[in-house]
């Protein structure tokens, strides 16, 4: 019997979920993005954001947007191999307040190429985020089917938990950032604890300059 392994088998049509970090930020600019800007309550989470949602735009924490935009590049450009021809761009910016109780139900960026969420508190101490596979996704057995599986996955030595689980938790530590195509589900878990705050900055990208060519050229401004 020949042992198979994660060098056996590929995550075919896999959707790539990438989990980096920035370097920290100042004292300054984190005071600023949690205490220092105005908040609201938003419908589609239970929780409070910015009111502003362009927030990385404000020259206060300029650093803060080349650092997050030095890591989209690095996962488009470096590891995805898009042509660097191609320009990506933040357009919205938005801080994320999550208190006692408070969560975001299941839910995708709209009009985004690749969305990102910088962790700014330890979710071990608060609420995880949750990345869903989407229903249309069919990458192993439909959703109709439940085939049983192993109680504990050994995720430090092999992947086959991507195959068969339909969402997967995060618990990032401050300054991590993770990136995630646009269309991807995703919900953040309810914040139990009393007396800490979960503060997350989430972003969406769009692409210009010429894309294609002949009759597929398009060119975004
Ligand atoms: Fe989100």
């Amino acid at each position: 019997m020949n042992p198979i392994t994660d060098n056996h088998v590929v995550p075919l049509f896999a959707v790539p979920l990438c989990k980096t970090k920035i370097d920290p930020i100042t004292s300054e600019e984190m005071t600023y993005l949690t205490t220092g800007i105005p908040y609201k309550e938003r419908l589609h989470s239970i929780a409070y954001n910015s009111v502003d949602n362009y927030i990385l735009d404000d020259p206060k924490v300029a650093d803060v947007k080349k650092k997050v935009m030095d890591q989209v590049n690095e996962f488009l450009l470096g590891y995805l191999d898009v042509d660097p021809k191609h320009e990506f761009y933040m357009t919205t910016s938005w801080m994320n307040r999550y208190q006692k109780n408070h969560y975001a139900q299941m839910h995708y960026h709209s009009n985004s190429l690749i969305s990102g969420v910088l962790y700014l508190t330890d979710c071990e101490d608060t609420a995880d985020i949750v990345i869903h596979k989407d229903k249309s996704n069919t990458n192993i057995f439909t959703d109709t089917i439940n085939i049983d599986h192993k109680d504990f996955f050994d995720t430090d030595t092999k992947r086959s938990y991507l195959y068969h689980q339909r969402e997967m938790r995060l618990s990032p530590k401050p300054f991590d950032l993770i990136l995630f195509p646009s269309m991807t589900n995703h919900s953040v878990d309810l914040n139990a604890q009393v007396d800490k705050t979960r503060y997350t900055l989430a972003f969406n990208t769009w692409v210009r300059g010429t894309i294609g060519d002949s009759t597929s050229t398009l060119v975004l401004k």
